[in-house]
């Protein structure tokens, strides 16, 4: 097999529109973010990880508009800007500084490679929690360190993209980010309910997915959710209660996935963007082996089904098809 074009470091951050600033920002305050620069009509929002911003809040038609990885070297920029349709290597002229070359998938999602991008230092996190559990007892004398309020968000961990393509989707991150298959859930007819994709860094451990390829129920193509790590479970639980008081929309949660191992909670914004807290992920290198199963044998550890809400983003004829086969070879299997 041939060699990706480059290898990825991480997911550096994503643009997202909102027709309201003002709510917007209130919302991603609430969720866990931070200010970490305003210029001209976008805030540039962080979490305590010292990685510049990883969230671009600009004022425009709602929905994630693009979304950003960084690379390794410099020269890494020069072999992206060959691939067809790419930009040239552009400055980018926002607070982190550095150079940008701007793709689109084959989605026609705008994909921004960036290096050069300038740290911040690490912001206030809660300091680490001791449990005693499992007959260890690491809290002798002393309190839980949980702080009522907003959940601490660390960093942004991946995002999933969903449309009616999602192999010939994923082959091109593949083919171009090296982003490697993790494990994929089938559909009951075989096709690809979803792909998780890793980072390769070879024998460096990585989180079990940093982006998902996702059949679209009404075959559509959308950033279907955002996942951003948080301090540990229960800052997460934390902002699970803060969030409710508020009375935003959970969409699914809290439970641990089977895929990813994480403890997840998803809240939708007012714009409709599904953002998810996650902590404690299963951690993958080059040794991962990848597993395949059907949806129908299918289960998270624990917690609720999802939504409606998470489930279908928007109805259509096809959306309500599919929905009812899903369900239907559910229910014939007896799970
Ligand atoms: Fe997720």
């Amino acid at each position: 097999m041939s060699e990706p074009t480059i290898k990825v470091k991480r997911l550096a951050y994503v643009r997202v529109g909102a027709p309201d600033l003002e709510k917007a920002e209130e919302f991603l305050h609430e969720f866990g973010l931070r200010v970490a620069e305003r210029a001209g009509n976008a805030v540039y929002l962080r979490g305590s990880d010292p990685d510049p911003h990883c969230y671009v809040l600009t004022e425009g038609a709602p929905g994630v508009q693009a979304i950003a990885f960084e690379a390794e070297a410099a020269s890494d920029l020069d072999k992206v800007a060959r691939i067809e349709g790419a930009s040239a290597i552009e400055k980018l002229d926002e607070p982190a500084g550095g150079q940008v070359v701007r793709l689109r998938d084959p989605m026609g999602m705008q994909v921004e490679i960036v290096h050069g991008q300038a740290a911040l230092e690490p912001a206030a996190a809660p300091p680490p929690h001791d449990f005693n559990m499992d007959g260890r007892r690491t809290r002798e004398g002393g309190l839980p360190s949980v702080r009522p309020g907003p959940s601490h968000v660390r960093r942004i961990g991946h995002l999933v993209l969903e449309s009616a393509e999602p192999v010939s989707v994923y082959r091109w991150y593949h083919e171009h980010l090296g982003l490697r298959k993790a494990d994929e859930i089938h559909l009951p007819n075989g096709a690809t309910q979803m792909l998780f994709a890793s980072l390769d860094r070879g024998a460096e451990f990585v989180d079990h997915h940093v982006v998902g390829f996702q059949y679209a129920l009404d075959e559509g193509s959308r950033v279907q959710h955002i996942a951003f790590e948080v301090a540990n479970f229960d800052d997460l639980m934390a902002g699970h209660a803060y969030l409710g008081a508020r009375r935003r929309k959970n969409v699914w949660g809290v439970g641990r996935h089977r895929y990813g191992g994480q403890i997840f909670d998803y809240w939708a914004s007012p714009q409709g963007v599904i953002h998810e807290h996650w902590t404690d992920t299963d951690l993958v290198n080059e040794d991962h082996v990848p597993t395949d199963c059907n949806i129908v044998d299918m289960r998270d550890y624990w917690g609720p089904p999802p939504s409606l809400a998470f489930a279908v983003a928007r109805w259509n004829f096809t959306a309500l098809r599919n929905l009812v086969g899903l369900l239907g070879a559910r229910l014939r299997a007896g799970r």
